[in-house]
């Protein structure tokens, strides 16, 4: 990313302080940032700060003589690899749709031949009208790439879709499209994550789970969009960041998070990383147990759905590729391909997890078991692996 460019123009709206957040983002990646900041964005932000986290000059007006003697605007128009406008306000959109070019923000996206992308945000009711989604499907037919707007509570006090969308989602957004597709090449697929232990109740203070961490399956998670795919991820109780560009849905029990995988179908891959309860309690106590009540309570189990051996059976809407992952503490190959064979799924990632620094820590060691063979992978951070693990997927998929 070392040597691209960005044309970043700001609007006005109380989400212009993220453009400064985006701006840093974007240089600590090594991306070069040359701001146009609107009248209107100017009431937000002021020049000065855009000027010291781009580390370059803030253009503001049409008509600067200094500014067009050292560059016109046609020429500024052209000076980067992507033009950037965020936030992207209903005016901005209005007139880049209408073709208008009163002023720089304007004349720059009318007179540019290089990529836009948008970042909307603005009130719920100004981003429903259907003024607002006529410009959007005339930019959006025009070529021009969006991100956003995400739904939540405003500034205004309103609630709804209309919220810029967070500066690490819009940089993402923006290194994708640098990228360009060769580096998506899972752009179109759907994949399906679950990650993180699960929580079987015992009583409405008590329950069953293990160690998990998640770190595993939410970088796999982040692995798989960062390459293209939409992904869902769905997360038992973690501690864990929910990876930019990821729909997270959090659950807590196997019958759960079964349910949950079913409504994410169909998807091209499931990679089923959570370490899912074996057994849960056969009806969990309403109220809390209490310990005066005769002695420790006797608790019946029964066992939870595998969901992995259920969804690898699920006919015409199985994905068509399902990994599992298997947690041994011995005689690893054998027993990984003893539940590739079991499950009925297309790949087993095995680990040792006797191996110290595996379970709940930074590293893995994998073996990755299919009908073919067994691959041996150097033991290397959790998140390197999960980027092997989605190139993979991408192989098997292209
Ligand atoms: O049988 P075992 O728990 O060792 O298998 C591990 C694999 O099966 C993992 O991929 C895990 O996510 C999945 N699994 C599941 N549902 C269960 C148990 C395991 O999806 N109830």
């Amino acid at each position: 990313m070392k040597d691209k460019r960005v044309l970043l123009i700001v609007g006005g709206g109380v989400a212009a302080y993220k453009a400064l957040l985006l701006t840093r983002l974007l240089r600590k990646a090594g991306i070069a940032v040359r701001p146009i900041l609107t009248k209107a964005g100017a009431e937000f932000v002021t020049p000065l700060s855009l000027a010291a986290l781009a580390e370059d000059k803030v253009y503001q007006e049409l008509f600067s003589l200094t500014d067009e003697h050292e560059m016109g605007h046609i020429e500024l128009s052209r000076s980067a690899d992507l033009i950037v406008v965020a936030p992207a306000t209903a005016d901005l959109i209005a007139k880049a749709a209408g073709g208008f070019a009163g002023d720089l923000a304007s004349t720059t996206l009318l007179a540019t031949d290089k990529p836009v992308l948008m970042a909307p945000a603005m009130n719920v009711r100004m981003w429903l009208h259907p003024a607002t989604q006529r410009n959007i499907a005339t930019l959006k037919a025009d070529g021009v790439s969006f991100v956003g707007p995400d739904e939540g509570a405003m500034a205004c006090g309103e609630f709804g879709p209309g919220r810029l969308v967070e500066p690490e989602e819009i940089f993402a957004a923006i290194v994708a499209m640098l990228e360009g597709p060769a580096a998506r090449p899972l752009q179109g697929k759907r994949a399906l994550v679950t990650a993180g232990p699960t929580f079987e109740p015992i009583d409405p203070v008590r329950g069953i789970t293990n160690r998990s961490s998640g770190k595993q399956g939410f970088a796999i998670a982040e692995a798989l969009a960062k390459l293209g795919a939409e992904v869902t991820l769905i997360a038992g109780p973690v501690a864990q960041p929910t990876p930019v560009g990821v729909k997270r849905v959090d659950v807590e029990t196997a019958r759960q998070m079964l349910a949950a995988s079913q409504a994410a179908l169909p998807s091209d891959v499931g990679v089923f990383v959570a370490a899912v309860a074996d057994w849960r309690v056969d009806e969990a106590f309403g109220t809390k147990l209490k310990k005066e009540k005769g002695g420790p309570p006797a608790l019946t189990f029964v066992e939870n759905p595998d969901i992995l051996a259920t969804l690898s059976a699920s006919g015409p809407r199985r994905p068509k590729l399902v990994i599992g992952f298997a947690a041994e503490t011995d005689h690893v190959e054998e027993h990984a391909r003893a539940k590739l064979a079991r499950k009925g799924c297309d790949w087993i990632i095995a680990n040792d997890v006797t191996e110290p620094g595996v379970m709940g820590g930074g590293e893995n060691a994998v073996l990755l078991i299919t009908q073919d063979g067994t691959e041996r992978w150097d033991r290397a951070a959790k998140d390197q692996v999960a980027g092997q693990i989605a190139a993979r997927i991408a192989k098997a998929l292209g």
